[in-house]
């Protein structure tokens, strides 16, 4: 099928890649010049396993084409795949949706009336019906618009984008359905992937609620880890025993310094905000919670630096991992550059290492000493974080590591105590008493 993919970030380039993998022809919309001339030439401009391969692959096939805006090409278009991004507004709780609108806009004048727009941004439950409004002004038949939420997680989003858990339609327009249906036709077909009809307001819910749910689940068990941390119980032990009870299930239950990224933090206080909107916005005044315990763990992990060092003035405090999670090379709301940001304006002198961000933090946070060398940041550092559970900082010797002082404090509960204690170290690790 030929469609078009609007905005092509995280979200836009994976799903674009995926589509031209399943033998779709794609247009590519991305006005920001940098973005899209590197995706021209087989370059993501993000960090993401796997995708980059594919992306030359499809170039190559020639399934995939990138624009700056629509133009006669669109018209043919079966399916516009709208995939903007819905940061958090400045000053407000509320997710931003003019990137949405400006994407229609621009949508409008190539738009043929039997196309099917189709939402994939994650919004605040009712955005679609503005949309569809604003773009039968601007049309003279009645628009098509469905909304189809994407699940994708950063490290893992080819896989998630081809191999998903379920595909969600908000359509109740039988023509819309079956053209959707149709695009995703490869995978039901190879998968088995269940297909959920939903009305509109519902399929932009789910994805609010599914991250809401996930954030939940992890600043649940970080809530626990506080009561571990003052009764000596082992937060780690408590996960697996509580996990093993198919009710709960045992993902999304690591404690540690917490989740961060472009969509959980955002998402939730998207969701309060919408919320309160519409009136109810008790019934997710618990959000608030998840988001208040989920900082706290990042400013316990100063309190503990400060309980080690003392004063932080000048100390050398070495932070292994910036990214928000591994096999990403995303900062946004990142825990652990969080951390660095504040040991730093309490006077340390922070050395950050990360295996794909350090280029970027050069760049953007000059007065962090992100460096590419290991053996640089953890030289006579006074204490050491492991903030991103990278694969290679799970793998260190730590009778091999050179440092001022042997004490770390394991962030994500993923080293190995006995092992890093055989060798001298001392281990703090949060949420184990
Ligand atoms: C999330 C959702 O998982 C995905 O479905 C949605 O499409 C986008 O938002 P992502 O932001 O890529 O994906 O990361 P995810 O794997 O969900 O992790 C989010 C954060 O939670 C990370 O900072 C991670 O370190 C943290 N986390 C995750 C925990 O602290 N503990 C856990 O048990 C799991």
């Amino acid at each position: 099928m030929k469609i078009t993919v609007i905005g092509l970030g995280y979200l836009g380039a994976t799903h674009a890649v995926a589509m031209a993998e399943l033998g779709h022809e794609v247009i590519g919309i991305e006005p920001d010049d940098k973005k899209r001339s590197a995706l021209e030439s087989g370059k993501l401009p993000f960090f993401e396993p796997g995708l980059d391969k594919a992306l030359v692959d499809v170039i190559e096939k020639g399934r995939i084409t990138f624009k700056a805006d629509h133009d006669e090409n669109s018209k043919n278009a079966e399916l516009h795949f709208i995939c903007v991004g819905t940061p958090q507004k400045q000053g407000s709780n509320a997710a931003d949706t003019k990137y949405l609108f400006a994407a229609i806009e621009s949508l409008a004048p190539y738009l043929s009336e039997d196309a099917v727009v189709v939402g994939k941004s994650t919004v605040p439950v009712g955005t679609a019906a503005e949309l569809k409004k604003a773009l039968s002004e601007k049309t003279d038949f009645d628009p098509k618009l469905a909304w189809n939420p994407e699940f994708l997680r950063e490290g893992t989003a080819l896989e998630d984008s081809l191999r998903p858990d379920r595909i969600v339609i908000g359509t109740e327009d039988s023509f819309a359905e079956a053209k959707i249906r149709e695009v995703y036709k490869p995978i039901t077909d190879a998968e088995e992937t269940p297909v959920l009809i939903t009305d509109i307001p519902t399929a932009e819910l789910v994805k609010a609620a599914a991250n809401s749910f996930l954030a939940t689940k992890i600043s649940f068990i970080n809530a626990m880890a506080e009561i571990a941390e003052v009764s000596g119980a082992d937060t780690v032990k408590l996960a697996e025993a509580i996990g093993m009870d198919d009710r709960i299930g045992k993902l999304f239950l690591r404690n540690g310094i917490g989740f961060g990224g472009g969509c959980l933090p955002k998402d939730i206080r998207g969701l309060m905000a919408r919320a309160e909107e519409l009136g109810v916005g008790h019934a997710v005044g618990f959000l608030e919670e998840v988001d208040q315990i989920n900082l706290r763990r990042r400013k316990r992990v100063v309190e503990l630096a400060q309980a080690e060092l003392g004063e932080l003035k000048n100390k050398k405090i070495a932070i292994l991992g910036a990214t928000f999670k591994p096999d990403s090379d995303d900062l946004r709301d990142s825990p652990a550059l969080d951390i660095a940001l504040e040991l730093e304006r309490l006077g340390a002198i922070v050395f950050v290492h990360d295996p794909v961000a350090v280029p970027h933090l050069k760049e953007n946070q000059k007065t962090l000493n992100a460096d590419e060398n290991l053996e640089t940041v953890l030289e006579d550092a006074e204490l050491t974080i492991l903030g991103t559970e990278w694969r290679q900082y799970k793998n260190l010797d730590p009778s091999k590591l050179s440092v001022a002082n042997k004490t770390i404090i394991d962030g994500r509960n993923v080293l190995d105590r006995n092992a890093w204690e055989a060798a001298g170290w001392k281990m703090i690790a949060l949420g184990r008493g």
